[in-house]
């Protein structure tokens, strides 16, 4: 095994892990990053509408009004010490950013230009407030290439295309990681003070998501395997605005610039839940609309369609007056995206839409400066950090406000960066335990031997399908008792999978298949989380529990994996500084 030493590992190129290795850089320390893609294809370049900051560029915003949404929009499960110094430090984050590089669209004196977002009011919660900075439709992707720019020039090594196979921590001290290395095969061991995560969501455990295929929440079941726990992991975030039948992104900001939900009736449904905000509601909110009307018969599906017997049903997200030059300049990926995946002209018919799998507020408990924590009085890890959305601040509470996901990794990278940049002087090289890292040649071993009779797309497609199915935007106790037995039936026959591939180079069926080993693996967190929590709250939304139960569930879960393979939860109590829990209305 090949052993390489760094002051500071990251894994995960994204946002998150660009941001922060560019602080430890900038101190003069050694940094390195590991990517099982290359940097700039990470997941980041697809978020799409916006960065959400109150620069108050188009109107009267002040970071009391951010911090109000995030928390309500949380359904005041947010830490509101996470969220005070997301929405103070956010416009200083824009900045700091503009000043790299990053083209932002402008207003025309030239300042940074802004729209309305989901859930971002002003005056706590008057009217539409236009807080997400935007770069038309392609903010992410323009913020991961203004910041891989600057991790060259601060001359970071990049460890493109090595999967992570292995954390290392023992007594509650992190000392590397072990990595096979995509492109040529062979393991290598990558001793580091400090190593931190930012791995992503897990949007592929559904059939239906905006997320790439590399999304299969590696980092999460990393460090999980350690015996460190896993956070509100049952709160999953479900996108108003996918493409019908592919789950693609149409960006929340093409609401924010105007265009309307429609059911079959060609009625603007939103006014029916909600009233003052309407297709600017937050996003569990929105989901839950399109999904009732849906169920209630007033899906847009076509005859034609039905005849087909196509799955599934959707509504019309209808850009047609805000006309075509309007939709060229401000949103021209959708434009592009909608002609090509679901073969309509948005300047002229409405687009078919459905809810699709987004974003997990869920991951690695951390502190609010990025250390992950071991148990519920946030005693942390020594050396191992964690930001962005593999990571639980626990800003986002039980529902993300959009535009707040790119400025949290961002913004959390750079404070986590900072952090791993003042503890390293007094961090060190810890020793190896005896029987590391031989336990990821054992793994390794396991996956090229593997000659069982289970087919591994198999598996994650009956996966995907009954999360879809049992576990999405409204859930039961029966369905989800149902799907927890599945995911284990699942794992079972995982473990008597086989594979053909013995090829030590780019081998991407043994990639797969580690990546349907964690999928498996933290899927049985998520529905153990769902079924435990009873109650309704924010994104995890229970029809036979269809109240908010602050007295009983406002608290954060913490999962942790027992050596017997059973989950056990423990729990941690939610922040409140300035907002008290309220009903959310909208
Ligand atoms: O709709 C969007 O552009 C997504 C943004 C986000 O998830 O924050």
């Amino acid at each position: 095994m090949i052993t390489h030493q760094h002051e500071a590992v990251i894994i995960g190129a994204g946002l998150a892990g660009m941001r922060a290795a560019i602080e430890v850089a900038k101190t003069g320390q050694d940094c390195a990053v590991l990517s099982k893609i290359f940097p700039s294809r990470s997941h980041s370049s697809a978020a799409q509408g916006g960065t959400g900051a109150s620069l108050g560029n188009l109107d009267d915003d002040n970071w009391e009004f951010h911090m109000f949404d995030t928390v309500k929009g949380s359904d005041y499960l947010g830490d509101q010490d996470a969220a005070e110094i997301l929405a103070k430090e956010a416009p200083e984050v824009i900045y700091e950013l503009e000043h790299m590089g990053a083209p932002f669209s402008r207003t025309p004196e030239g300042k940074i230009a802004q729209r309305k977002f989901g859930g971002h009011t002003l005056n706590f919660g008057e009217k539409p407030a236009l807080r997400a900075c935007y770069a038309a439709d392609y903010t992410g992707h323009v913020l991961l290439h203004t910041l891989f720019e600057q991790c060259i020039k601060y001359g970071i090594r990049f460890y493109a295309e090595f999967q992570v196979v292995h954390l290392i921590v023992k007594d509650n001290v992190c000392r590397g990681v072990v990595a096979w290395d995509v492109r040529h095969g062979g393991l290598h061991l990558f001793r580091a003070k400090a190593t931190m995560f930012a791995t992503g969501g897990y949007g592929r455990a559904f059939r239906i998501t905006t997320n790439a295929h590399a999304n299969t929440g590696d980092g999460l079941n990393l460090v999980m395997r350690t015996g460190l726990p896993l956070e509100d992991m049952e709160f999953v975030q479900f996108h108003p605005t996918g493409i019908y039948r592919n789950g693609i992104l149409m960006t929340e900001g093409a609401r924010g610039e105007g265009a309307y939900l429609l059911n079959k009736d060609g009625e603007r449904f939103m006014k029916r839940y909600a009233p003052t905000l309407m297709e600017l509601g937050p996003r569990d909110l929105v989901a839950r609309s399109i999904q009732t009307e849906i169920n209630k018969g007033r899906g847009c599906q076509t005859e034609e369609q039905k005849k087909q017997g196509i799955p599934g049903d959707h509504v019309y997200l209808d850009l047609t007056h805000l006309g075509e030059a309007r939709l060229r300049e401000v949103l021209p990926q959708i434009f592009e995206l909608a002609r090509n995946f679901a073969g309509v002209d948005p300047a002229k018919e409405p687009t078919p839409i459905q809810p699709t799998a987004h974003y997990s507020m869920g991951g690695i408990p951390v502190t609010i400066n990025g250390e992950v924590i071991y148990n519920a009085d946030n005693d942390s890890v020594r050396g191992l950090y964690a930001a962005g959305e593999c990571a639980c601040i626990s800003v986002h509470g039980a529902n993300r406000l959009g535009c707040n996901s790119t400025l949290d990794a961002t913004l959390n990278g750079r404070r986590t960066g900072r952090t791993i940049a003042k503890h390293l002087p007094d961090l060190i090289y810890e020793e190896l335990p005896d029987d590391e890292p031989e336990k990821a040649e054992i793994e390794m071993d396991w996956y090229f031997k593997a000659d069982g009779s289970e087919n591994v797309a198999d598996i994650r497609n009956e996966l995907q399908d009954t999360m879809m199915q049992n576990c999405a935007i409204f859930r039961k106790g029966e369905e989800l008792k149902t799907q927890l037995d599945i995911v284990r039936e699942l794992q079972e026959r995982y473990q008597n999978i086989g594979l053909q591939d013995k090829s030590q180079a780019f081998n991407t069926e043994v990639m797969e298949a580690m990546e349907l080993g964690h999928l498996l693996a933290f899927s049985e967190v998520i529905v153990y989380g769902a079924l435990e929590r009873k109650e309704s709250r924010g994104a995890h939304s229970r029809t036979d529990y269809p109240d908010r139960d602050d007295k009983n569930w406002l608290k954060h879960t913490l999962a942790y994996r027992e050596p017997d393979g059973k989950i056990r939860l423990e729990f941690k109590p939610v922040v409140i500084t300035r907002f008290q829990p309220k009903e959310r209305k909208y």
